[in-house]
């Protein structure tokens, strides 16, 4: 009787211990890499080595070239567009994003020059958002107010190659990479992946793509500054703008939204029509650094953004299918960094346009939503098109 108690009393607590154990997460994996390098007629996508991390992670520079001559150069460190060379209206080529030659300056600080930006791209106020009641901390690295992902955001991570290549669209390269659970304070394992693809019609598509194990917020943006007369030429302030937004959300001295979206009519904020950005940039404090509510809503790709530099010719229109698009003018450029070629960045040297959903979204429930469940697909797409007058 004895021996048959004890069996019964192992059996039960075995039983008690497995139904309480929690149910093991099993991270999202990312699919196999065939790396490859082909080319048809003058389109090509070609890989080379850019240098290693302090760490030892191999980083390596992706070269995709089109018909046109454009050439746009990518690393799989922080998912950055190195650099963007683009012909003017006499075909003679420039390089119109600002960066480094080396992987060295990628390495430290510098603010976001071309890089994928997550989870959270822009800032989320008090560096905490609650899901289904539970709060998470993020880091407050933008004073009290977290900004582009955290310390370390996705734009200063080794992205894994997962294809390289020419397919129908275009050439192309696609990079993964799989933010754990708890990474800079976000719930889930995230896959994320990126598709650049450079078109024959000269355009340059951003795919982005992530799906979660747990409920979790995603905003993924791309942070290149632009100026469309040659990185280093000069400030952008003649480059004419017009945006596709009859309203932008009202921030605090922190930058976070306050809730309202303003009608840009009449303000400074206006770019309705083509107006040079340095027209009206004296009378906005600090420079435009603006969440633009896109007229199109989001959802499906639609003209958001038109950008011409008439010096050179250059026109940049930006298509997305994101509610927001970020404009800033790079206030905080001092002429403390000396970018590619030697050249230094002085205040106003260059521009993004950085497409997105609002700020501060995960507090804000009347903002579209940046929610990501388990079995959702997030998938979005921004499409830089290029030409010129
Ligand atoms: C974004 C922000 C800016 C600034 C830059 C990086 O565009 O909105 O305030 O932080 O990034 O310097």
């Amino acid at each position: 009787m004895k021996a048959r108690a004890w069996i019964m009393l192992v059996l039960a607590v075995a039983v008690i211990s497995m139904s309480g154990c929690k149910k093991k997460e099993t991270p999202v994996k990312a699919p196999e890499v065939k790396p490859e390098a082909k080319e048809i007629g003058q389109m090509s996508a070609n890989k080379e080595s850019f240098g290693k991390t302090p760490d030892g992670k191999q980083v390596d520079l992706y070269i995709l070239t089109n018909n046109s001559g454009i050439t746009a150069k990518i690393t799989n460190f922080g998912g950055i567009v190195v650099s963007l060379e683009v012909p003017d209206r006499d075909g003679n080529l420039a390089d119109i994003t600002l960066g480094f030659d080396k992987l060295d300056g990628y390495l430290g600080e510098h603010p976001y020059f071309g890089a994928i930006v997550g989870r959270y791209a822009n800032r989320i106020g008090k560096a905490e958002f609650k899901l289904d009641g539970k709060v998470y901390k993020l880091a407050a690295n933008n004073d009290e107010n977290h900004l582009h992902g955290g310390i370390k955001g996705f734009d200063k991570v080794v992205w894994r190659l997962e294809d390289i290549g020419v397919n129908a669209e275009g050439a192309m390269v696609k990079l993964s990479y799989i933010s754990q659970d708890g990474e800079e304070g976000y719930p889930g394992n995230l896959a994320c992946s990126v598709i650049y693809t450079l078109t024959e019609d000269d355009k340059l598509k951003i795919s982005y793509e992530a799906e979660t194990d747990k409920k979790t917020v995603v905003n993924l943006t791309n942070h290149a500054y632009y100026n469309l007369a040659g990185q280093g030429n000069g400030d952008i302030l003649g480059h004419e703008l017009t945006i596709n937004a009859d309203k932008y959300t009202v921030v605090d001295e922190g930058l976070i939204p306050t809730g309202e979206n303003r009608n840009v009519k009449g303000t400074p904020m206006d770019f309705t029509t083509a107006m040079t950005i340095g027209s009206r940039i004296a009378q906005v404090e600090g420079g435009y650094d603006h969440n633009y509510v896109l007229n199109s809503g989001g959802g499906t790709l639609a003209l958001a953004v038109k950008v011409h530099e008439p010096t050179s010719g250059r026109i940049m229109e930006i298509h997305t299918d994101q509610p927001g698009v970020q404009f800033y003018t790079g206030n905080f450029l001092d002429g403390s960094i000396k970018g590619k070629a030697g050249k230094v960045y002085q205040k106003h040297y260059g521009f993004c346009l950085e497409t997105q959903h609002f700020p501060d979204s995960p507090n804000k429930p009347d903002f579209p939503s940046v929610v990501l469940n388990p079995g959702q697909k997030y998938a979005t797409q921004t499409v830089h098109r290029f030409y010129t007058k």
